[in-house]
């Protein structure tokens, strides 16, 4: 069977089975089972497929056709252009989350071209102290950790996670980005115990479960079937984690310190709210969708 031929067979399963952009993600399955781009996939039409290759692609068909996510099948995922192992243990990180990424390098003042936000700044400092809540693959830390790193500023990132699996996969992407020495991955429930978190922070950023409980069942099938439940339900309002962080914000972050955080696109004003009570001064940050996606909030 010719490259072309699997291609065709392939996106016509994947349309009945309602996977999103069919011919796209036929072809993405296709190069990333002969380890080839997709210019390759589509320049060769007329290549034959072993059968080897034939099984595996088949197999891989069929597992996005259950909805599994592409990121999962492959096991990797680009975020802030950096390249991060992923597994069902960890959230997928989106795309919506290098706006927070974006923020967080603001705040220390290193520069980013397409940045079109007003944000807080930090004072300069020698050395940074940065926690990342909900760390999951490592994606916001390891990527501060890494920009902070190419831009010659100092900072140590400090990981937190529920999970041990997922802090596992973050540890891996800190190595595999060269960052591990400026990292350090705690495993702790945030809700409850923070007592192993040691002296306060100039930057703290999450990107925390916040769909509210009800929601989940309605989630789209390769969201609620596959990624880690415990990395998307927020309690029954999905602000539960905000409202834990307002409450225990003065106990982490440094005078003049700054929090930002990633929020669902209709929880932004009340996200603030939580935070201007604590007399904290508050910014809402819009995606390049102008949804209201990060709240920024800086310790008086
Ligand atoms: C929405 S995911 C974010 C992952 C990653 N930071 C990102 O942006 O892709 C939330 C993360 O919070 C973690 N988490 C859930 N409940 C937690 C808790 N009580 N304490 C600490 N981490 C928790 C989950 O394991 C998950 O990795």
């Amino acid at each position: 069977m010719t490259l072309k031929d699997c291609l065709h067979e392939a996106a016509d399963y994947l349309k009945q089975k309602n996977v999103e952009d069919p011919s796209k993600e036929a072809g993405l399955l296709l190069s990333w089972v002969l380890g080839k781009d997709l210019a390759f996939v589509y320049a060769h039409p007329d290549l034959d497929l072993d059968e080897e290759n034939r099984r595996k692609f088949c197999s891989t068909v069929e597992r996005r056709g259950s909805q599994e996510p592409y990121a999962y099948i492959i096991g990797q995922c680009e975020f802030m252009s950096l390249t991060f192992d992923v597994n069902p243990n960890v959230l997928i990180p989106r795309a919506d989350t290098e706006l927070l990424a974006e923020t967080a390098l603001a705040a220390m003042g290193i520069p980013n071209p397409f940045y079109r936000e007003t944000m807080f700044t930090l004072p300069p400092k020698e050395a940074y102290r940065v926690l990342d809540i909900g760390t999951g693959s490592g994606c916001l830390s390891v990527s501060i950790a890494r920009y902070a790193a190419l831009s010659g500023i100092s900072a140590h990132v400090d990981g937190v996670d529920i999970s041990p699996e997922a802090l596992k996969t973050a540890l891996g992407n800190a190595q595999k980005h060269c960052v591990a020495s400026r990292m350090h991955f705690i495993q702790a429930d945030f809700l409850s115990n923070i007592s192993m978190l040691r002296g306060k922070y100039d930057l703290i950023v999450s990107n925390p479960p916040y769909i509210p409980s009800a929601d989940i069942g309605a989630l789209m099938p390769s969201v609620r079937n596959f990624e880690p439940r415990s990395a998307l339900d927020g309690g029954r309002d999905g602000l539960l984690f905000y409202r834990e962080l307002a409450y225990k914000v003065s106990s982490l972050l440094l005078p003049e310190g700054i929090l930002a955080v990633e929020c669902g696109f209709d929880q932004a004003s009340q996200i603030q709210s939580l935070f201007s009570d604590k007399k904290m001064e508050t910014l809402i940050l819009k995606d390049l969708a102008g949804i209201s996606r990060v709240v920024a909030a800086r310790a008086l």
